[in-house]
């Protein structure tokens, strides 16, 4: 199969960017959407022109490195996988593709299709940890956890921090990347006792980063490679309103948690 790509080539941060016309020809379509890249880029070599810049580890969506926009869409057209799990079989014979980088003032382009995404470092660093000692391995039962709990801060702990949430949403807001993480850990009781400071600092830390407001559109769900639900957004507010206000998560009994 062929392809016609337009992709986006910025040589660096401050240097202007613009769409680059390229056939991508004799793929397979079993083919990985970053493997047509490596061909075209040993293409592009070949000839002495600059490789295309995209960011990738793991290209098993674990790692949350890859992240593209493919016809306007964060991941591309498959819901519930990362760049690196969609495959040319997914694309027409001859379609033409446009591909570009995440679009957010607070994930600047560095090169072509990579982006700088260390405002969510900065985010995690505010607070997304407990710091409680670990200590020896405890026994499995000695701290019960509901069900129900446990599966909710499993289901949040999938986020792989791609940030296609921030990508997909109209206002650029990183609510639901920073809600998975406020949710994973205040769900469990080792996550109590900085339950309060961990909402208010992160949230403060999204804003001062330039993130936009959740506006509950819902495309960071429909992007997110791990269906992350909004629920954890409507968890993170109720905490953090409760933590505004009142305060006191940190003296809250564990069956108070959830
Ligand atoms: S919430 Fe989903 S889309 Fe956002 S960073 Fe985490 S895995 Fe990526
Ligand atoms: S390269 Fe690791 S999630 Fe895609």
């Amino acid at each position: 199969m062929h392809l016609r790509l337009r992709v986006w080539r910025q040589p660096g941060p401050r240097t202007p960017g613009r769409l680059v016309s390229y056939d991508a020809r004799d793929l397979s379509p079993e083919m990985s959407f970053l493997e047509m890249l490596d061909v075209l880029n040993e293409r592009l070599i070949s000839t002495g022109e600059v490789p295309i810049a995209f960011d990738h580890d793991c290209r098993e969506g674990i790692c949350g490195s890859c992240g593209l926009m493919i016809n306007g869409v964060a991941h591309g057209p498959m819901r519930g996988s990362a760049t690196c799990q969609l495959h040319l079989r997914s694309f027409k014979d001859g379609e033409e593709i446009v591909v570009e980088p995440w679009r957010a003032q607070a994930f600047p382009v560095l090169r072509d299709l990579v982006v700088d995404r260390s405002a969510f470092d900065r985010i995690i660093a505010a607070g997304g940890y407990i710091s409680a000692r670990t200590g020896g391995v405890p026994d499995a039962n000695a701290i019960l956890i509901p069900k129900g709990d446990a599966d909710a801060a499993i289901d949040a702990a999938a986020c792989i921090g791609c940030g296609a949430c921030v990508a997909a949403c109209p206002n650029a807001s990183a609510s639901l990347f920073a809600a998975a993480k406020i949710a994973h850990l205040g769900l469990m009781p080792q996550g109590q006792p900085e339950r309060s400071r961990r909402v208010l600092r992160m949230v403060s830390q999204m804003d001062m980063e330039g993130f936009g407001n959740c506006a509950n559109i819902g495309e960071c769900e429909d992007a997110c490679p791990k269906l992350i639900s909004l629920d954890v957004i409507a968890r993170m507010n109720r905490d953090f309103l409760r933590a505004s206000v009142i305060g006191d998560y940190e003296a809250a009994a564990p069956a108070e948690a959830s």
